[in-house]
């Protein structure tokens, strides 16, 4: 990450397609006569051994003729005894995505500095930029296979007197990780600043289990079940914070934020048993594989803690386009995190990934 003064005052540039994201759009779908059915996605990275039969049933079952209960009480009660938490230190959202809007919405005021440690999902940054925030840009640097420098970000946070920091961890599209342990003694040294720390892709990563680390009411973890319940049609994520924090968060959003479907869901989830940890141990040993063919391959991935893999292929946005209109797979062109020659792929089955290699070689070579 940069240290200088100078890159800690510069409110970072962006470039104007940052908001991308990875997943199908049907307006080029159309232009290209694909439909949904016809793509293999590596650009989303969600579990492709979900979502399990109970959740998909409970999804279908629930009830859409009512209002869903206001504070999602049943929901959090379930996830509170799944996660041995109490339940009012739990707000469900309609995907984190939604959750972290809301927190910039609660946390961010006019012209303060908000620290963003990139290159990270774009849009806590987005919606406190939105709330008026000054963002004050760390990078984790390629040469350090993006390693997050927590150190350094601190380091900014106090020069610049942020009193919000926002990190991933596993970071997207990189992969790389900090120990939740880390993040603990960096709250409790830093009672004034509020670490809103992604954490969405953290039950599929080799850190899951800093997923029990209890964290300080100064830390604010963010999770999605979209991936390892490969649910994002159903829109449903959750936090965790003091409980004064959740109650003031609804303050900052709609009344009926989670749909019937999403808190059905989120109770399903609750009674899936292993199947996370087992989608887990054959996700990560898919990325190894992968990895290792794609260094067949003369790609040189960067070393990931979760399901997908950063790599450098020159042209990404080219490369992306002809791998979906020539070979129907859609990867994630990295552009947007203001990475235009790296791809990021989902780990997904041997022979999604076959197919992916035998493309990839294709275009690669031509
Ligand atoms: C790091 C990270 N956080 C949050 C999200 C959004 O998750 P959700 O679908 O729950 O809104 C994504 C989606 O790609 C992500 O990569």
């Amino acid at each position: 990450m940069h240290r200088s003064a100078d890159a800690m005052n510069a409110v970072a540039p962006r470039t104007r397609d940052a908001r991308t994201h990875g997943g199908l759009h049907d307006a080029e779908l159309s232009a290209l006569q694909l439909a949904p059915a016809d793509v293999l996605d590596f650009s989303v990275s969600c579990n492709p051994y979900g979502p399990h039969p109970e959740v998909l049933r409970a999804i279908r079952d629930a009830d859409a003729t009512r209002y869903p209960d206001p504070h999602a009480l049943p929901a959090r009660r379930a996830l509170g005894q799944a996660l041995e938490l109490d339940g009012a230190r739990i707000a469900l959202g309609n995907g984190a995505c939604d959750l972290l809007w809301t927190l910039a919405r609660q946390l961010v005021r006019p012209g303060e500095r908000v620290v963003i440690a990139e290159p990270a999902f774009c849009e806590f940054r987005t919606a406190a930029e939105r709330a008026g925030a000054r963002i004050v840009c760390v990078r984790a640097e390629p040469d350090a296979d993006f390693a997050l420098d927590l150190p350094a970000a601190l380091a900014v946070a106090r020069a610049s007197r942020a009193r919000v920091l926002y990190l991933c961890t596993p970071s997207t599209p990189a992969g790389a990780a900090l120990p939740a342990r880390d993040l603990v003694t960096a709250a409790r040294e830093h009672p004034a600043l509020t670490f809103v720390v992604d954490q969405s892709f953290l039950a599929l990563s080799e850190r899951f289990s800093d997923a029990q680390v209890e964290l300080p009411d100064g830390v604010i973890a963010v999770r999605s079940l979209t991936k390892e319940h490969a649910i994002p049609g159903v829109r449903v994520g959750y936090l965790l914070a003091a409980a004064s924090q959740v109650r003031e968060l609804d303050a900052h959003r709609p009344a009926w934020p989670v749909s019937a479907h999403a808190q059905a869901a989120v109770i399903a989830t609750c009674r899936t048993g292993p199947f996370v940890a087992e989608s887990r141990a054959r996700l990560l040993e898919d990325r190894r594989r992968l990895a290792a063919r794609l260094r067949e391959l003369g790609l040189d991935p960067v070393p990931s803690t979760t399901c997908y893999l950063l790599a450098r292929v020159g042209r990404a946005a080219e490369l992306r386009a002809r791998l979906l209109a020539r070979h129907g797979i859609l990867v994630r062109d990295c552009s947007s995190f203001g990475l235009p020659e790296h791809i990021r792929v989902g780990a997904r089955p041997l022979a999604d990934c076959e197919r992916l290699l035998a493309a990839l070689r294709q275009e690669l070579e031509s």
